[in-house]
């Protein structure tokens, strides 16, 4: 019992913290996420200034932060409940951890939607990562682990079994860009969505110079020709292999044209060309998520999803199909009514002693009259 918070089972063991399920003085069921702090230093004052702007992220992809309950010893978070990270959930329903397109299509405009709302409330992640992202009971996905990063600095629970994994990090902060920029989290997000799709982490590097190695051998390496000031980061090489990229359709067989075609917008070295989630939304491959109609759902079993996305290519094309019909209709229909007007000009001019061919050849539509 922590501020009368009733503590259930465990739940997960982050970077930071332990985090508990747990039920409310109320009777909500929440979930705890308890900070052990240094007994000499308590809870560093940037945490608690960070924490209460955590409070006021409102947003239906952020997981809503309830309450802060601060010990001598520890700092409780209470956070509403999510059923499972999203580790866990392509643990659970992916194919060997890969999930379906359309499923992924969900969760990335999701993540993006609550991405694109935490910038413009002018908060970075910097963590992204699928452990960090959550799912409920309702397919809803959330941005976890919020800004905590940033408020706690280095991780203080040494009996974390989980590694602070480098493998979603962007190149610039890699290579020691300090200047960062939103576009952090949005490289993150396209090593998550890669992930999603193959089931096995895009660039799962084991030391910094690792994750930068296991980043070239696929994207190519950087060169101040296609990363302009990547030579002046304090990290940077000149001696980096000069690895070519290779074709993302090739190391990505598992995508949809769309799909990579976003991917690419993604990961794009320089930070500063790299699109913001609000650019991101906007992108064709979530074109059929913007219809107002249909409500879709997660709980949808895979190959029904398929089946609807098959669906709605073929509705696209016989839409496309039946729109090049009409116009064709319509352009026979304007050649017949002009052919027609021209042989009724031409009676009337055999009628009227007038010789059609000292007429000029074409005559405007509405042209002046003809000589008399
Ligand atoms: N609101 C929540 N509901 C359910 N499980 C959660 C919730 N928050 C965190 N968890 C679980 O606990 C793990 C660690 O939580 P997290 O907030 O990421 O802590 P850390 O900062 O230590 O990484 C998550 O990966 C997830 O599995
Ligand atoms: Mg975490």
């Amino acid at each position: 019992m922590e501020g009368n918070y009733q503590r259930l089972e465990h739940l997960g063991e982050g970077t930071y913290a332990t985090v508990y399920k747990g039920r409310s003085p109320k009777g909500e069921i929440v979930a705890l996420k308890e900070i052990h702090l240094d007994p000499e230093e308590g809870a560093p004052s940037t945490a608690i200034r960070e924490i209460s702007l955590m409070k006021e992220l409102d947003h239906e992809n952020v997981v809503k932060l309830l309450d802060v309950v601060h010990t001598e010893t520890k700092l409780m978070l209470v956070f509403e409940f999510m059923d499972k990270d999203l580790k866990r959930y392509m643990d659970a329903n992916g194919n060997h951890g890969a999930l379906p397109p359309q499923t992924i299509k969900l969760l990335m405009y999701q993540l993006l939607k609550g991405i694109k709302y935490c910038h413009d409330m002018r908060v970075l992640h910097r963590d992204l990562k699928p452990q960090n992202l959550l799912i409920n009971s309702r397919n809803q996905l959330k941005l976890g682990d919020f800004g905590l990063a940033r408020a706690v600095g280095i991780p203080v629970n040494t009996f974390s079994n989980e590694v602070v994994t480098l493998w979603y990090r962007a190149p610039d902060v890699l290579l020691g860009s300090r200047s960062y920029s939103n576009t952090i989290d949005i490289w993150s997000a396209g090593c998550i969505m890669a992930e999603m799709f193959t089931g096995r982490p895009l660039f799962a590097g084991s030391n910094n110079d690792d994750q930068l190695i296991k980043i070239f051998r696929v994207m190519g390496t950087p060169s101040e020709a296609t990363w302009h000031g990547v030579s002046q980061l304090s990290n940077w090489k000149n001696n980096f292999p000069p690895y070519p990229p290779q074709r993302l359709e090739q190391h990505l067989p598992q995508m949809d044209p769309y799909a990579i075609d976003l991917l690419k917008k993604l990961l794009v070295y320089d930070p500063n060309l790299r699109w913001e989630a609000a650019q991101c939304l906007t992108h064709p491959y979530f074109q059929d998520l913007w219809q107002p109609a249909p409500q879709h759902s997660l709980q949808l079993p895979a190959h029904l999803h398929e089946q609807q996305m098959q669906q709605f290519h073929l509705n696209q094309q016989q839409q496309q199909y039946m729109r090049l019909q009409l116009q064709q209709q319509q352009q026979q229909q304007q050649q017949q009514l002009y052919q027609q007007q021209q042989q009724q000009q031409q009676q009337q001019h055999y009628q009227q002693g007038i010789n059609p061919h000292q007429m000029p050849h074409q005559m405007p539509p509405h042209g002046p009259t003809y000589p008399q």
